[in-house]
């Protein structure tokens, strides 16, 4: 006790980092388990700003051990570049472990990635384009390279150009690309081993070890519940599982060892790439929030989609991740609004439906019932207390929190670290 696992409850970017914050001074461990470096976080401490891509957040907590685990997909240069940005600026990067059977993402990941979305023209995914699905897709067909065989040269050798064989043809006959030279990436993988060694352990065995000796390990969760691989708008989704059962195989740990399940919830909705977004609102409304809530990405720099809250689906998160707790972010955002409309319940070819569709086609065309509540217009960013928001502001959070299926524990009112309203204790 405890094993802690917090995930986007949405499409991403709920600002996860704020429940890691939360939580900080009793941390031992936090552990990534999915995805790669198509996440990003910003993190705030004080004048300074950090935007994390693969590392994850507890890195910049002293006395936190991160843990990439094995469900990760690791870019190595990047990996690299990150640690030392770090570094540089002062925080201590040296308690970082990464799994040895992480798998690393190459050059020939990051060239699928871009030509496969070329390809797909007017179907594309919208995808980071950071090589994440091409090295999970290796990972499943049985022809990915793990961080481990990069420590035996002769395998990494047989794996690469195992890896190649195929994807050359590709490249060079269907996309007309030029073929990757597998000598050129062994080169280029072998050149991080050595400061790799150092940093590599069987971390399922270090997390069951922590949390046996009674230690609290966090398992941050990357992308969101609707771009998991198996519950979200798929194909519109990342290529992992990005709810909380991927705690467990994406870190190598028994699902009975996860103890709360916390779901990050913005109070409002973002999207970025394609794909079905019932509430996304095109008009000036979108603009308003996309400006309101400085909602570009942190890794593409792309604007993000933007719409009103949706409760089908934060009631879906809930269910699909079992969700003890829920931490509504950026409700600062929302200040200076006459009314809020939040929607309650789709309706399908006329048919009211209080769940998210389970065709795909039908969630395509979901039309959103809203119900409006009234908004208020004080400063609500210096609230460290659920008292000291205006009524309305109280009001919209307790709505919320009555159609989302779980209590929430926590309000996000500013970018800051310490701009957060404690409801419930996240561990109790
Ligand atoms: P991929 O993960 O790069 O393969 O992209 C697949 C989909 O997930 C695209 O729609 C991306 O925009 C989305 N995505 C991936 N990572 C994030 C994230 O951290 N926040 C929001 N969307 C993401």
């Amino acid at each position: 006790m405890p094993g802690i696992v917090i995930v986007g409850a949405q499409w991403g970017d709920e600002g996860k980092g704020k429940a890691t914050d939360l939580l900080s001074d009793r941390i031992d461990y936090v552990v990534k388990f999915n995805g790669g470096n198509n996440a990003g976080h910003t993190v705030v401490i004080g004048d300074q700003k950090y935007a994390l891509h693969l590392l994850p957040s507890g890195i910049l907590t002293e006395g936190v051990t991160p843990v990439i685990g094995n469900g990760v997909v690791v870019d190595l240069e990047v990996l690299f570049d990150e640690l030392t940005a770090l570094a540089s600026r002062g925080v201590d990067v040296s308690k970082l472990v990464v799994s040895a059977n992480a798998h690393v993402i190459t050059h020939y990941h990051r060239t699928l990635d871009k030509v496969t979305e070329r390809f797909l023209g007017k179907r594309q995914i919208g995808t980071t384009g950071r090589g994440i699905g091409p090295a999970y897709a290796d990972k499943i067909n049985r022809v990915g390279i793990r961080i481990q065989d990069l420590f035996d040269e002769n395998i990494l050798r047989q794996k690469v150009e195992g890896a190649l064989h195929q994807k050359n043809h590709l490249l060079v006959k269907i996309y007309n690309r030029r073929a990757i030279s597998a000598d050129e990436i062994v080169e280029d993988l072998l050149s991080y081993t050595q400061r790799l060694r150092p940093l590599v352990a069987d971390t399922g065995l270090l997390l069951s070890e922590a949390l046996d000796a009674g230690r609290t390990v966090v398992f941050e969760g990357g992308q969101a519940t609707m771009l998991d691989v198996d519950h979200g708008t798929y194909p519109f989704v990342t290529s992992s599982n990005a709810t909380a059962g991927g705690a467990a195989t994406g870190s190598g740990i028994g699902p009975n060892r996860l103890d709360r399940i916390i779901g990050i919830v913005k109070a409002y909705t973002t999207r970025v790439g394609s794909g079905p977004f019932p509430t996304e609102l095109l008009d000036e409304s979108g603009e308003w929030l996309r400006a309101r809530g400085f909602e570009f990405g942190t890794t593409t720099g792309r604007p993000r989609r933007t719409g009103w809250y949706d409760a089908p689906i934060a009631r879906y998160a809930s269910r699909i991740n079992g969700l003890t707790d829920l931490v509504l972010t950026k409700l600062d955002v929302l200040t200076g609004l006459e009314r809020i409309p939040v929607c309650v319940a789709y309706e399908v070819d006329g048919v009211r439906t209080d769940e998210v569709p389970v065709s795909q086609s039908d969630f395509h065309h979901a039309v959103p019932i809203y119900e409006e509540f009234p908004g208020w217009d004080e400063d609500i960013s210096g609230a460290r207390s659920f008292d000291e928001l205006p009524a309305n502001a109280r009001n919209y959070v307790l709505a919320v929190e009555a159609m989302s299926g779980c209590r929430i524990s926590a309000i996000g009112v500013g970018p800051e670290r310490d701009a957060i309203i404690a409801r419930h204790d996240l561990l109790g």
